[in-house]
């Protein structure tokens, strides 16, 4: 049984004592740093952006795994490389010229991803999935944590797969929003290959050891 790659999402972290969390992370298992990035016009909330991921950069040597939740993601792509971003993921819907913006991040070494809305179906990805490095399944509709897990997720996990596999693709799937204990075992058996993790490690007593059961479950 192959055991997912766990991005816990700072989001949930504490802004006024970052480097604890950061510290918690780096002893974990979690392999990613799962960073959100916010501009208040393509979601309805404003997080952070490239100094915090620098400075959290400054302190791991985890795969910086980068969600822009952006409109015009193009115009940034080089400062995301400067302060560290391994992944670059950009929202479908947030891109007019995808092809062109998944070049554009290969072409700064990066990894590239893309990331769909809830009601955004799969096969929309069908001519460019064999250029994704990675394809983010939102379980949630992007602009906040601590949301609850949208059940029709289990089925586009199933289609990415399907979609992965037909073309020969190598994508690893992401899903971000809502995981925890009781639904991680079911998204990796499912395919689910990175799993983002937020509230269920802050919010928990024990992130460490709850970073660790989700990459068990
Ligand atoms: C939501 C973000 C998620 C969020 C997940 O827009 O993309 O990464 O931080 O948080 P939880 O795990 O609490 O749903
Ligand atoms: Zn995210």
């Amino acid at each position: 049984r192959i055991m997912p790659i766990i991005a816990p999402s700072i989001l949930a972290a504490d802004f006024s004592n970052l480097i604890k969390d950061i510290e918690m992370v780096n002893q974990s298992e979690a392999e990613w740093f799962h960073l959100d990035v916010m501009d208040g016009v393509f979601v309805p909330n404003i997080s952070y952006g490239m100094p915090v991921i620098k400075a959290i950069d400054d302190h791991t040597d985890k795969v910086m795994d980068v969600h822009l939740m952006i409109v015009q993601p193009e115009r940034y792509i080089k400062d995301f490389k400067e302060v560290g971003a391994d992944v670059l993921t950009v929202h479908y819907e947030a891109c007019t010229h995808l092809h062109r913006t998944i070049q554009a991040i290969k072409d700064e070494g990066m990894k590239a991803g893309v990331a769909l809305n809830p009601h955004t179906p799969v096969h929309l990805l069908e001519d460019i999935i064999h250029d994704l490095d990675l394809l983010l399944i939102m379980s949630v509709n992007p602009g906040f944590g601590g949301q609850k897990f949208i059940q029709n997720t289990y089925e586009k996990i199933t289609q990415a797969k399907n979609l992965i596999e037909r073309k020969n693709a190598s994508t690893l799937i992401e899903i971000d929003g809502g995981v925890g204990l009781g639904n991680a075992a079911q998204l990796s058996q499912l395919g689910a290959d990175v799993l983002v993790a937020g509230s269920s490690v802050f919010q928990s007593n024990d992130p460490m050891g709850t970073i660790s059961e989700l990459l068990r479950s």
